[in-house]
């Protein structure tokens, strides 16, 4: 597949130091079939490692190996190994072929879909980057069955997010079968169900990149949760996961714009018991108060002179906002009460 799709003279592999040791080397192995092989790239597992200095030093490993614009770029990993070998395909060379084999639910479902690419700053997640669609992505289900069973949690949160944001059916599906998709032993998990919640989430994260691929307007409906959820993410100095800070994001922002008026009422209830049921937090980190919460929120690219702007559902599977460009603006006295 990655000969048909990206085909090169060499080939980089970027994985992070928990996923190298269990797939790196078959992956090398079947490569070595197609092209000449750089030295494996891996970077140290953690969003914490999503930095600017990871690239610089991923960029200069390409260099050193003498790779050219002939090569492409396969990322075998999470969505932090994803990201960052998008952004470094799309700027080496100014710009080689990536092809991502994800290996977390929320990295198939989403990070690999797409073609946003990036790494974080101090200033917030995702700041620096660039748009470079992936010339495939590959997916193999089998790979999850090493995912710590909590980082299978914090992927079903983004799907949960695909339901809220466009399908109630979907939404409540992922609510029926998330006893069987995540049970404690692999063997025992509904391969099926969890095999239609992959499928079903590309399906319409590709619909929707493909309606507004630079997110002037429907993309931004992928964005729920995301204003608060990155907030809170990063001020938990990345302890809590990003699907975690996504799922209680979702509850947050449906709570203030429920009291907005802009909700239908109970939907928010509904996103606090999906979460329930998936073994995921509902409650934010205590710590930061709500008002570093909000001026975090500020520094974060969604925001526009000075007031957040969030995209939130108007009941399960229907967007608020279409009119508008899928924001609404919630006043920060109710999303500081909320947060409180
Ligand atoms: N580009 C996008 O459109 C997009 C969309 C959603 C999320 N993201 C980004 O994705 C990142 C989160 O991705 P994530 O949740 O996959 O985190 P991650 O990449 O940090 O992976 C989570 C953990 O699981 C480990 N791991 C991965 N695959 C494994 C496997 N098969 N077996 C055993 N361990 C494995 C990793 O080493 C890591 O410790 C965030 O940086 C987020 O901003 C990007
Ligand atoms: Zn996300």
């Amino acid at each position: 597949m990655i000969a048909a799709a990206a085909p090169a003279h060499r080939f980089a592999v970027v994985s992070d130091s928990n996923v190298a040791p269990l797939y790196a080397a078959r992956l090398l192995s079947q490569l070595a079939d197609i092209g000449e092989i750089a030295p494996l790239c891996v970077i140290p597992a953690g969003e914490a490692h999503k930095t600017r200095d990871t690239w610089a030093a991923l960029t200069d490993q390409l260099l050193d190996a003498k790779l050219g614009r002939d090569s492409t770029v396969v990322a075998l990993g999470g969505g932090v190994a994803c990201d960052m070998a998008g952004f470094v395909a799309a700027t080496f060379m100014r710009g080689v072929p990536v092809v991502h084999i994800p290996t977390t639910l929320l990295a198939m479902i989403d990070a690999s879909i797409g073609g946003k690419t990036g790494v974080d700053t101090d200033h917030g997640k995702n700041l620096v980057g660039a748009f470079h669609q992936p010339s495939a992505v590959i997916i193999d289900p089998q790979l999850l069955d090493t995912l710590p069973l909590a980082e299978l949690r914090a992927g079903l949160a983004e799907a949960l997010k695909h339901g809220a944001i466009a399908d109630a059916a979907y939404f409540d599906f992922i609510c029926r079968e998330s006893p069987s998709l995540l049970a404690e032993d692999p063997r025992r998990r509904d391969v099926l169900a969890l095999n239609h919640v992959i499928e079903k989430s590309v399906r319409l994260k590709v619909g929707v990149v493909a309606a507004d691929e630079r997110e002037k307007g429907a993309r931004k409906a992928l964005n729920f949760g995301h204003t608060i959820g990155h907030a809170i993410e990063m001020l938990s100095g990345y302890a809590m996961r990003h699907g975690e800070a996504v799922g209680v994001g979702m509850l947050l922002e449906a709570t203030a714009a429920e009291r907005e008026g802009i909700t239908e009422p109970g939907t928010a209830a509904r996103i606090r018991n999906a979460l329930q049921i998936a073994g995921l937090p509902v409650v934010r980190p205590a710590g930061p108060s709500a008002t570093s919460v909000l001026q975090s929120m500020q520094s974060d690219k969604k925001s526009r002179a000075g007031a957040s702007e969030y995209a939130v559902p108007s009941r399960i599977g229907v967007m608020a906002g279409a009119e508008a460009g899928f924001t609404v603006r919630l006043p920060d006295a109710v999303v500081a009460e909320v947060l409180a």
